[in-house]
């Protein structure tokens, strides 16, 4: 006997759309339900929480892009696609943002939405089965969740440590980012306590990526902008992953460590000094990692190079002070006899 696979709720004012799906989708064993509008579709849900909504963006009444909010809070295991014509970036950012696993355009081919679908819920399983684990392990006395956080810290390290040991480039990174942010961290006087919220931080910055397709994380070409979307995301997805067992400025630091100082990244909200001062350091520690280590698409750069990058991004990707505390603790841990000794000879 062939088990059902997950159920999913086919959101679209098109009737023809709902019905191609959910035929296609039903030879591939999914089970399907349909719904009209997104009020039909919060009820349908609250009877029967389906797995995975795939969820129109352009809908009469409410348009998926304000019913996926709703959908996120009240169904916090459903997986949502949305789809749509829509090609505004902005909007389809959003919408990760507010919780979207991937995103679907129209006119689809069923292969794309099948792969996506059959993607989407892979990650779904994997991440509630890390939750629902260390939700078990975290249940009981304080001792027992004090053992507890402590047997998750250790497991979440391995990840992070097996998710970069798949990859050579990446291999060792998080431990090499926490290394250069508590340099920076105690540069910048930061009491003990901030500086174990930046450590655990620092390591666990790219937790999230356990839920990014491996083949999109280590392309080595350049990436698409529905690419960059999904990569994004593990700034959201290591958030809720760590929620139930770090604190709240450990996930702060987590979620803001692709802001800019400018406020010019990526669906960003804070900027300047509103950006916790972890994230500012993590962001600079991690990019000076990644520009002098050898990348997929590129080689290292030497250490003069990532210095004038860095030293072109101050102040606006980068805040200028942790920066510039960074560039000169390179220079003085050696460049800077290499910097005298080409100056000489220029
Ligand atoms: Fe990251």
């Amino acid at each position: 006997m062939t088990i059902p696979k997950e159920s999913i709720l086919l959101v679209d004012d098109e009737e023809a759309i709902r019905c191609i799906l959910n035929k296609g989708l039903a030879l591939h064993g999914y089970r399907c339900d349909e719904a009209e509008d997104g009020e039909q579709a919060l009820a349908k849900l609250k009877i029967n929480p389906s797995e995975l909504v795939i969820l129109d963006i352009n809908m009469p009444g409410k348009p998926g892009s304000e019913v996926l909010p709703d959908i996120t809070a009240r169904f916090p295991e459903t997986a949502v696609i949305m789809a749509s014509g829509v090609t505004d970036t902005k909007v389809i950012a959003k919408c990760i943002k507010d919780g979207a696993q991937d995103y679907i355009s129209k006119p689809f081919r069923f292969e794309q939405v099948l792969q996506s679908v059959n993607g989407t819920l892979d990650k779904r399983r994997l991440a509630l089965e890390i939750q629902r684990y260390f939700q078990d392990t975290g249940r009981g006395d304080k001792q027992k969740q004090v053992e507890s956080r402590k047997l998750f810290m250790g497991a979440m390290e391995s990840l992070v440590n097996t998710l970069e040991s798949t990859d050579t480039y990446t291999k060792g990174h998080s431990q090499a980012v926490a290394k250069i942010a508590l340099t920076l961290g105690q540069q910048l006087s930061l009491s003990s306590e901030e500086l174990e919220d930046l450590r655990w931080a620092a390591l666990l910055h790219d937790v999230g990526k356990i839920a990014i397709d491996p083949d999109i994380l280590n392309k080595p070409g350049e990436l698409t902008s529905s690419e960059y979307r999904h990569i994004m995301t593990h700034a959201v997805i290591g958030p809720s992953l760590v929620k139930p067992f770090v604190n709240d400025r450990v996930v702060a630091i987590i979620s803001h460590h692709h802001d800019h100082y400018d406020g010019g990244g990526y669906e960003q909200h804070a900027k300047g000094k509103d950006i916790p001062v972890g994230a500012r350091i993590v962001a600079v520690a991690d990019a000076y990692q990644a520009m002098t280590s050898d990348r997929p698409y590129r080689r290292a750069m030497s250490e003069m190079e990532a210095l004038e990058e860095m030293l072109w991004y101050s102040g606006s990707q980068f805040d200028p002070i942790i920066s510039n505390i960074l560039i000169k603790d390179v220079q003085q841990s050696g460049c800077r006899r290499r910097l005298k000794s080409m100056g000489a000879n220029n």
